[in-house]
């Protein structure tokens, strides 16, 4: 059986939802899904952009040879191999022979890797900024290497609908309402748009800055990403386009305090409880918790990124830093984290160890550090809780 949507007289998306795998690249929680987005232009050239991953072979190409109607496919466009987009690949071409593949030659490349080199008389090879006319529409390629991966190009039509690739997605499977405009935009979608920029794409914010620029002049109507619902508002799509300039030039979005901390029995979080109601009462709003051992890391780096302030906790683990930190914190290094006010909490029953090794870790993030170490021995005295009040004072003062 079928199920498509019709984006436009001649557009439709024929992605699917994927509410069972559980987690993206085998390391990201999509607890609300997400989807594979794959659109058919029908013009006086039939033109597929991306396939979905190949679990969804069946339904897939049931909605394509549906919306086709008994008509040849021309072009598949490639704007990303990822496997979540390209293992579809080699059951379109034996479907639709005539077909011809739209890429890079980074593309072919991957196709070659993949899959063999048993479509190589099929490859259309477009360079950074070549047009193409498909009929009503003429379609522009524009090379965004690195957002996400190497081969990344978007296509940009002369009707003002940009293919996106990756950009501009998020995690969650579409619930019907398949643009941006018919869902809460500011809540949980964007809270999820920017988990899945910041820990998928977000160490390239070079690169990002690098094609948004390329687009900064030109009039954008659409955009439709391989991953979530359409941007079809021109408010809705300044605004992303906004927030994904902030994320990618690593700053924060918001004032806010993000607490990671780690603590084996207690008394380590109880002192942070105690900054979170210091910073509380000094009016600091936006101020969220996060225990590394029970949080998964992508949450804790997206909110991380999103605010003004960080604070972790360095306790000691068989002398070294607790390794559920030591790891939280190299992942989110590993994400281009800088740019950020930072304060410590280490607890010293073992001795000082775990700071310098976080101090370490995130030697390279260009951090400003405000506020002394709050050091704790095994338990909270009431020395540490006048200390506890000192830093809320230097964290707060930090934001004005
Ligand atoms: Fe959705 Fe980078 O693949």
């Amino acid at each position: 059986m079928y199920f498509y949507q019709k984006l436009e007289e001649d557009l439709y998306r024929l992605g699917v939802n994927d509410r069972r795998t559980a987690r993206f690249e085998n390391m990201f929680p999509m607890p609300d899904g997400v989807s594979y987005n794959s659109y058919l232009i029908k013009d006086e050239k039939n033109v597929l952009f991306d396939t979905v991953d190949a679990s969804f072979i069946k339904s897939f190409c049931d909605n394509l040879n549906h919306v086709l109607e008994g008509v040849d496919l021309d072009y598949l466009v490639i704007t990303h191999m990822e496997p979540d987009h390209s293992s579809a690949i080699s059951y379109v071409m034996e479907k639709y022979p005539n077909c011809k593949i739209i890429g890079n030659a980074k593309t072919f490349s991957f196709i070659d890797n993949f899959f063999g080199d048993d479509f190589k008389d099929k490859y259309v090879e477009v360079k950074n900024g070549e047009k193409m006319s498909i009929g009503k529409r003429e379609l522009e390629f524009i090379f965004a290497p690195m957002v996400h991966w190497p081969e990344v190009m978007f296509v940009l039509t002369s009707a003002g609908e940009l293919f996106s690739a990756d950009a501009f997605g998020t995690f969650g499977s579409i619930e019907g309402h398949y643009t941006s405009t018919l869902i809460d935009f500011d809540g949980k979608f964007l809270d999820e748009a920017r988990r899945y920029y910041i820990n998928i794409v977000g160490k390239q914010g070079r690169s990002v800055i690098n094609v948004l620029n390329k687009l900064s002049s030109r009039d954008i109507k659409k955009i439709f990403p391989l991953h979530g619902p359409s941007h079809v508002d021109a408010d809705k799509i300044k605004t992303f386009i906004e927030k994904y300039k902030i994320w990618a030039s690593f700053e924060k979005e918001e004032d806010g305090v993000l607490l990671a901390y780690s603590s084996m029995y207690g008394n380590t979080e109880q002192a942070v409880d105690i900054l979170a109601c210091e910073l509380s009462n000094l009016g600091v709003k936006n101020i969220h918790i996060y225990d590394v051992s029970e949080y998964d890391y992508s949450y804790i780096i997206s909110d991380a990124h999103k605010y003004s302030n960080f604070v972790y906790t360095a306790i000691n683990y068989n002398t070294d830093l607790y390794p559920r930190m030591d790891a939280f914190l190299r992942e989110l290094a590993g994400t281009g984290f800088q740019n950020r006010k930072v304060s410590v909490i280490t607890n010293m029953s073992w001795g000082g160890r775990g700071e310098k090794i976080a101090e370490e870790i995130l030697a390279s993030s260009k951090l400003e550090k405000i506020g002394e170490t709050l050091q704790i021995k095994s338990s909270l005295d009431e020395e540490n809780v006048e200390k506890i009040e000192e830093l809320a004072k230097a964290i707060a003062d930090s934001m004005k």
